[in-house]
């Protein structure tokens, strides 16, 4: 497996708890597969949680991406939902920069990728169905260094998860399935979910 730099491009002020648990995911599973993850576009303001600023390999940088590698803009492939070619194996000889849309997931999506597609970058899309940030980080891992075909992964789609005894909550986005038949998941974040839209459901009493 060849190492590869993965990108996430911060495109809000803050960071919320969800985006935090899905940035040490992509982090910790970067690390393991001997590849660099690189949150870009920090705001100075921004102070990082400690549990991710200390997971090997990880690095902040204030600026973006354009200016990152502003004189080798053919080394990064931009992950667009909106782009004509999905990604193949054959791009991590192309590629060794795989830059994401740092925004979670919205329903129905807003396109906020294209403050990205607009800096020039070549894009490749995964599949017609939105991604969290982690599971299109994961299936690109997959596809460029595992070499895995993007129609050859298993995904689950919009799983539903049961909050308590009278209430479940879907989720719109499509992720990789586990060996345990769950969708993975960053660690924590089911629990947040759960805490969340209890938080909505008792709001509407
Ligand atoms: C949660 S998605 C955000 C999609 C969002 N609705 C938007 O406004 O563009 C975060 C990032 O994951 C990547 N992503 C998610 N699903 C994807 C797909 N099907 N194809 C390519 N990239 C995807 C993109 O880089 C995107 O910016």
């Amino acid at each position: 497996m060849t190492s590869k730099t993965y990108i996430v491009e911060h495109l809000d002020d803050e960071l919320g708890p969800w985006s935090e648990l899905e940035y040490i995911t992509i982090a910790k599973e970067s690390h393991e597969a001997g590849s660099k993850f690189c949150l870009s576009s920090v705001p100075p303001a921004l102070e990082l949680p400690a549990v991710l600023t200390a997971v090997p390999g990880f690095t902040a940088d204030g600026s973006s991406v354009e200016t990152l590698y502003a004189e080798d803009k053919a080394r990064v492939c931009l992950l667009d939902p909106s782009a004509t070619k999905e990604l193949s194996p054959e791009d991590g000889e192309i590629f060794d920069v795989f830059l994401f849309g740092g925004i979670l997931g919205d329903d129905p999506p807003r396109d906020r990728t294209s403050e990205l597609r607009k800096k020039g970058f070549q894009g490749r899309r995964l599949g017609p169905i939105q991604m969290t940030t982690d599971t299109a980080v994961r299936v690109t891992r997959m596809i460029v260094q595992s070499k895995i075909p993007l129609d050859q992964i298993s995904y689950i789609d919009n799983p539903e998860l049961v909050v308590n005894k009278n209430e479940s909550t879907e989720m719109p986005f499509r992720y990789v399935k586990g060996e345990d038949g769950q969708p993975i998941m960053p660690k924590g974040m089911v629990e947040l979910i759960k805490r969340d839209s209890e938080k909505g459901f008792a709001d509407l009493f």
